[in-house]
């Protein structure tokens, strides 16, 4: 099963992949890298996670870091020392060999980037995700399996430094640039991240093999991927379902289902075309109730209605089999609600799908349909029947616009407030 995020990031994935990690045999991040962030609450305690998969919190279940998500070892080593001071056991995760590494250069380059740009800065994370996927592209990255040899990954650094003179010129003097304590401290994170390195294709393709259920785990959303996604304003990889395929190495017959996570409202950090974006007191409520800040860069994030245009069109992408809602409990005293069903261009065109053209896609205003809102405190509840009623015409309307059923709902920030539609949870993740 693949899970991915329906909208532009933020839809809460990762308290999803916790829950269900518990009924798979293997978690993989497939794409992305420390762009992302999860913050996941247990039994009261607050996990925050940027790399290392959620499913490590359960010790029955192996966790690897796929070929196609960017690593910043520091951040991963960081990430497996601080479980580990909490007692959290971290013998499960391995990390692909493949897999490509952020080094300090795309760190400068993507904020030295950003600034270039000015007013029209992508609002990035400045993590050297972009930079750091252009290397793999132009076959300069250095991967996990280059911290492992002191002379290769030397050379390989020298010649991936070597076109970027000219741009990393004004930061010619910090220290963390220095080739030679580059590769001091890259090869100590080798040393440290050694017993985690692995062939994690070959780890997929054993657990497949056997029967076992594998659960990919993808980061940010839909309206972010590189093809897809509202470009030039996206992140440098493909969050879509489709990419589990490349960046863990398993073919499209590997996947059987296919679950988008998306909230009831929409959210964005960073800049871009945003169709429902509210600048007053609703979308002032939806950020304050819905504590929407990143978790990576904690800035706060832009909020708006629901938008089923661009929903409808990341279920498509993905080819969903189930719709995961998130914190429903939000929406609670805002009546009535406004749900976007198509979009009008100031020309007269109506778009009932969403607009490929990025002109078309900034102009563009939502039209809605209005639909009554609830009052009640929805984070008690546990089963679908005990929804009030416009909260379950809420669901069963997001549903049907879309075609595909809603698996999940959630009602607040702890592992246990979801609701499993159909009311029962699953067993485990292979179909019966
Ligand atoms: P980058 O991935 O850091 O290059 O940033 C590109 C765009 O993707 C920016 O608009 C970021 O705010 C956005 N982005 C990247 N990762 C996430 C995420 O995990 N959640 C939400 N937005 C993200």
């Amino acid at each position: 099963m693949v899970i991915v995020g329906a909208q532009w990031g933020d839809e809460g994935k990762g308290k999803v992949t916790d829950l269900l990690a518990e009924r798979a045999d293997l978690v993989v991040r497939f794409q992305g890298g420390n762009n992302a962030g999860h913050t996941i609450v247990r039994d009261g305690e607050e996990f925050k996670l940027h790399l290392v998969p959620s499913g490590i919190l359960h010790p029955g279940t192996m966790c690897a870091i796929g070929n196609g998500v960017v690593i910043d070892p520091k951040i991963v080593t960081d990430e497996i020392d601080a479980l580990r001071r909490r007692g959290i056991v971290t013998g499960n995760l391995r990390i692909s060999a493949n897999a490509h590494l952020i080094m300090p250069y795309h760190v400068f380059l993507d904020t030295a980037g950003e600034a270039k740009l000015g007013s029209l800065s992508i609002g990035t994370t400045r993590r050297g995700i972009g930079p750091c996927y252009a290397d793999k592209s132009s076959r300069l990255g250095i991967r996990v399996q280059d911290l492992l040899d002191e002379k290769i990954l030397r050379k390989k650094i020298m010649a991936a430094m070597e076109p970027k003179r000219q741009l990393l010129r004004p930061h010619a003097k910090d220290p963390a640039l220095d080739l030679h304590a580059m590769t001091e401290e890259y090869i100590t994170y080798g040393h440290r991240l050694e017993p985690y390195i692995a062939d994690t294709a070959h780890l997929c393709w054993d657990a497949l093999d056997a029967g076992k259920s594998v659960l990919f785990e993808g980061a940010q959303g839909a309206l972010l991927d590189l093809d897809h996604g509202t470009y030039p304003f996206v992140t440098s990889s493909n969050p879509i379902a489709g990419s589990a395929c490349v960046g863990a190495g398993v073919g499209p017959r590997d996947i059987d289902d296919v679950w988008g996570i998306t909230k009831a409202y929409s959210t964005r950090v960073g800049s871009g075309p945003f169709p429902t974006e509210l600048e007053d007191e609703v979308g002032e409520t939806l950020r304050e109730r819905g504590g929407e800040v990143g978790t990576t860069t904690g800035r706060p994030r832009r909020c708006g209605w629901l938008d089923l245009v661009a929903l409808k069109y990341a279920v498509r992408l993905n080819g969903m089999t189930g719709l995961v809602i998130t914190k429903l409990d939000v929406l609670s005293g805002i009546d009535p609600l406004r749900i976007a069903v198509r979009y009008r261009h100031p020309e007269g065109a109506t778009f009932e799908e969403f607009p490929y053209h990025q002109s078309v896609l900034h102009h563009i205003e939502p039209e809605y349909d209005e639909v009554p809102g609830w009052h009640e405190d929805l984070s008690g509840i546990r089963n679908e029947e005990d929804l009030p009623q416009a909260a379950r015409d809420y669901l069963q309307y997001m549903s049907d616009f879309v075609g595909v059923p809603v698996t999940l709902v959630g009602v607040g920030p702890a592992r246990d407030q979801v609701i499993w539609a159909g009311g029962r949870e699953p067993d485990s993740l292979n179909p019966a």
